[in-house]
């Protein structure tokens, strides 16, 4: 008996609904494959993580890479939730999302003159800068548009998350960050500089992070180096501590966001600092799910098959990091017994699965199956690979849905293209 790991979708009579929709109405009404969200999920995710920090003074900014939807975005602003960005568009769409300029940091390596320019004039809160060029080139651009830069350095406090290697950022061997040894010399370099206005300090360490401990570490390198760098004459507001916090997808148990916020909180207390967070998987990950529909079911030689309409292109973590993401039928078939299969995508590489050696019950062509936990780094991450168009994005609200993303056409992807004469 499958039973799903979370509540914003479960089976009610053999069926699998989204709050109060049905899986397989969804399906009929806007086609497959597509991504749903529950809004009350992602509303007590905002607001639980929030609630933790109450404590202090803070400002939660959700990491909009993990999915930047305009619709969820409205749904974190509204619920007080600030935003952290790494590209210029995604700043235009937290600002087309209704977000203040204000409750957004902007962290990444690479950031472009432009951009910087497009920030400074949206006039957002802080940057979170990672090399002594990036510091430079903000002073410059700065000085060019008569404004002063909010900047907090990016540290890299060499701590190990314990997480997959691609996805943890905070050791030494990482590209992020200016190095914990190197910071004060920097922060000294920023502070004396004619359009820079040191606000902060940053880190990031990784992400999907199941224990607390390693958050604690990058804590205390941070806080040991807000110490030096008072007693070098530069004083900082904020500690920015990144995001990173994990959920489950099969069996991990990570903290509560409470579990994880309250011992950063007492440590952080005494020291008068303003924290801010960085969120992402944590607040929509497993508030969403991606529905696919089953084409063939085939056998080589032993092994078994299911081919969907959804690929690596639209679903890209099992394949990219070898992700666990559970699998549920949408109608649930008690009668029927469980094989070992690969549920495969259309796309002509080999790499293109969604699960490989997955116990699922038979499932017949015509069927939909639901990809759960897939609210994180699903639909943000999809690509038009094989010219596929990228698929729907639903928001569920109780008996109600809205078509927060409309399915891309192909039409679409050849727009901006042109055959010059004589090719
Ligand atoms: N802040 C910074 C500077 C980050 O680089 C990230 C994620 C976050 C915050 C949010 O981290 P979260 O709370 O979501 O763990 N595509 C991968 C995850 C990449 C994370 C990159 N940085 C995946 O699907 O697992």
């Amino acid at each position: 008996m499958v039973t799903p790991t979370m509540e914003p979708f479960a089976y009610r009579d053999g069926r699998l609904f989204a709050e109060g929709v049905d899986l397989a109405d969804l399906a009929l009404a806007v086609g497959t494959p597509f991504y749903c969200y529950s809004h009350a999920h992602l509303s007590e995710q905002a607001e639980r993580f929030d609630a933790a920090f109450a404590k202090l003074p803070h400002l939660t900014c959700f990491s909009v890479k993990a999915c930047s939807n305009l619709a969820i975005l409205a749904l974190m602003a509204r619920r007080g939730l600030g935003f952290d960005i790494v590209s210029g568009g995604e700043l235009a769409r937290c600002l087309a999302a209704g977000a203040a300029p204000a409750t957004i940091v902007y962290s990444g390596v690479g950031k472009t003159a432009a951009e910087m320019k497009q920030a400074l004039e949206a006039g957002i809160r802080c940057f979170n800068v990672e090399s002594p060029g990036e510091l430079d080139l903000l002073n410059q651009v700065a000085g060019e548009l008569g404004v002063t830069a909010p900047v907090a350095l990016r540290v890299n406090p060499d701590v190990d998350p314990q997480t997959h290697p691609y996805i943890s950022t905070g050791m030494k061997e990482n590209k992020f960050g200016i190095s914990h040894r190197e910071a004060v010399a920097e922060y000294q370099r920023a502070a004396a500089m004619a359009n820079i206005e040191v606000v902060g300090i940053d880190c990031h360490i990784g992400s999907q992070l199941t224990s607390v401990q390693p958050f604690l570490d990058a804590l205390d390198r941070l806080l040991a180096l807000v110490a030096q760098l008072a007693a070098a004459g530069v004083t900082v507001r904020h500690l920015d501590l990144g995001g990173g916090l994990g959920i489950r997808y099969r069996a991990e148990s990570p903290p509560t966001p409470a579990e994880y916020a309250t011992p950063l909180v007492e440590r952080i207390l005494p020291t008068g600092l303003t924290v801010i967070l960085e969120p992402g998987r944590v607040l929509v990950g497993n508030g969403g799910c991606f529905v696919t529909r089953v084409l063939y079911t085939k056998e080589n030689d032993g092994k078994r098959f299911v081919i969907v309409d959804a690929g690596m292109n639209d679903l890209v973590r099992p394949t990219l990091y070898g992700a666990y993401q559970e699998i549920l039928p949408v109608a649930a078939h008690a009668e029927r017994p469980n094989r070992i299969v690969d549920v495969v995508g259309p796309i002509c590489e080999s790499g293109d699965f969604l699960a490989r050696s997955r116990e699922l019950v038979v499932v017949r062509p015509g069927e939909l199956l639901a990809v759960m936990s897939a609210g994180a780094y699903g639909f943000s991450m999809a690509s038009t690979y094989n010219t596929r168009p990228r698929v729907a994005e639903v928001m569920v609200q109780g008996e109600r849905y809205h078509l927060i993303r409309e399915r891309e056409t192909v039409a679409s992807l050849m727009a901006g293209e042109h055959i010059p004469e004589g090719v």
